[in-house]
């Protein structure tokens, strides 16, 4: 029996880990974006404590299957279908860590940015090279990579097509962190479980007064970081956190996600 091309663990710590596992270059083709799709529902109907996704060691994935391109009929089939996937993923609404080995180009590059964190090793390559193909970011680089990196330097990665090797991306903030390749598992792995521990709901409300801040004004933002603040003390767990803090000092709650 073949392997399915996107894994998905669901591990006893409470994190779920996803795992593109197509071939030797991780292509997105229309089978890993559909599969990503139906992992990313399956999370939000199902949650776990926290998500981490990988990729393989030399390719983290190396962008939409170029194999399935054509002409203007394709591309908006293959836009539509990699937007609806990756918009998924980014509301799952738990954190979402990238942990990239490898080379994650064009739609891989934007997969690892459709991600909360990026945990990167030595060996990470992003870049989104489409321009080099006659063609631009479809898979929404142009405006996730703009808000992380800046719209100068998203201007320029896009135009050229340049590669960035990890140094170049942990110093841009395109990689929040960079580890050592042996070590780059366990690091992902390891913040995932820590944030399955804690207070899942109100990491899911922090998640969402950013995301929805960034889309909208300043003062809209403000406005929605109130309401969800108010949000998190109807959870059991603010209660949990706040008695804690107050008998036994800060850091030694024990969170139920409730
Ligand atoms: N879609 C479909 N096929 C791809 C692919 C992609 N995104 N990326 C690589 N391949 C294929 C190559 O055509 C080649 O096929 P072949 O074995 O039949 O000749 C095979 O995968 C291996 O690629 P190759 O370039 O020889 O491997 P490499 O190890 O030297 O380099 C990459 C790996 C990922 C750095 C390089 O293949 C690359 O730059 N890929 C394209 C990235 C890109 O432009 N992505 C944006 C897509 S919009």
């Amino acid at each position: 029996m073949t392997e399915p091309v996107v894994l998905l663990e669901r591990r006893a710590d409470g994190v779920a880990v996803i795992t593109l596992n197509n071939g030797k270059v991780n292509a997105l083709s229309s089978a890993v974006v559909a599969a990503v799709h139906e992992i990313a529902d399956d999370l939000t109907a199902n949650l776990p404590g926290a998500v981490v996704v990988t990729g393989g060691d030399r390719i983290f994935a190396a962008g939409a299957d170029i194999s399935e391109f054509g002409g203007p009929e394709e591309a908006a089939a293959i836009t539509a279908r990699i937007h609806a996937a990756l918009d998924a993923l980014a509301a799952i609404p738990r954190f979402v860590i990238a942990a990239v080995s490898g080379y994650a180009l064009g739609g891989g590059c934007e997969l690892s940015l459709a991600c909360d964190y990026r945990i990167a090793s030595e060996r990470a390559v992003f870049g989104q090279p489409e321009i080099l193909l006659g063609t631009i970011p479809g898979g929404g680089g142009t405006q996730r990579l703009s808000r992380q990196v800046g719209p100068s330097r998203a201007k320029e990665l896009s135009i050229t097509g340049r590669l960035v090797m990890a140094d170049e991306a942990f110093r841009i903030g395109l990689a929040d962190e960079i580890v050592p390749s042996a070590e780059l598992h366990d690091r992902a792995l390891g913040l995932a479980a820590e944030c399955a521990r804690g207070a899942v709901l109100s990491q899911a409300l922090a998640k969402q007064a950013i995301d929805r801040g960034l889309s909208t004004s300043l003062a809209e933002g403000l406005q929605i970081e109130q309401e969800l603040f108010v949000e998190s003390f109807r959870t059991d767990d603010s209660q949990i956190g706040v008695k804690s803090f107050l008998e036994h000092g800060p850091g030694k709650a024990e969170f139920t996600g409730t």
